[in-house]
């Protein structure tokens, strides 16, 4: 068996600095498991995630929420270029939960160009469920007010550059790491 030796002076991207630490997560992320549990009580609301990234954030989202509710996931890839969507979606795994006079959380890992979710949001409100709300653990900063008002829960409105961690990948990397942290590499 032969192996190859790694050259040590090629530079090794990998995350840098902490944007939110493990424990500010954990802290507003009980805060929305609360407020939802308050706004949805006696209704028991359908959360939808959507795959890969949310999954950590959906994790910890529903034990916190302190009502019966059920989760359902959807996957699904954007055409185009690996690190911007371009609003062309394409379902990869569907629902299976029937929406239909259900109230609907679609839970999100970041909110970044807003195309993902303007999909999505159009495609589940043509399943006639009774409520369609969506609570993003991360928004940019940078979206226009009008499509930050359209989101009802927002964890924290953040800069523009790349984050990683507590779900968030670069090339299906570092989603494990348990604080989110600004990718200082090439995506
Ligand atoms: P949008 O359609 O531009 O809003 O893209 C949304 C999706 O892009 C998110 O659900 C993430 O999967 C991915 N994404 C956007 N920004 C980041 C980031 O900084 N780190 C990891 N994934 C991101
Ligand atoms: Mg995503």
């Amino acid at each position: 068996m032969s192996v190859e030796a790694s050259d040590p002076s090629e530079p090794q991207p990998g995350p840098g600095p902490v944007l939110l630490s493990a424990e500010q997560l954990k802290v507003r992320v009980a805060e929305l498991g609360q407020e939802i549990g308050r706004d949805y009580a006696g209704r028991t609301p359908l959360l939808v995630a959507v795959l890969k990234g949310a999954f950590v954030f959906l994790a910890d989202l529903v034990r916190t929420i302190p009502i019966p509710h059920e989760i359902d996931f959807m996957a699904v890839s954007s055409y185009g270029a690996a690190t911007r969507s371009s609003g062309i979606v394409r379902i990869v795994k569907d629902l299976d939960i029937d929406l239909e006079d259900r109230h609907v959380l679609i839970v999100e890992d970041i909110v970044d160009s807003g195309l993902t979710l303007a999909y999505l949001r159009r495609m589940l409100a043509a399943r006639n469920p009774a409520s369609l709300d969506v609570c993003a653990l991360l928004a940019r900063a940078s979206i226009p007010p009008m499509d930050r008002a359209s989101l009802r829960y927002v964890g924290f409105s953040i800069p523009d550059d790349w984050v990683v961690g507590y779900g968030l990948d670069v090339a299906e990397r570092w989603r494990d790491l348990p604080d989110l942290r600004v990718w200082t590499g090439p995506t």
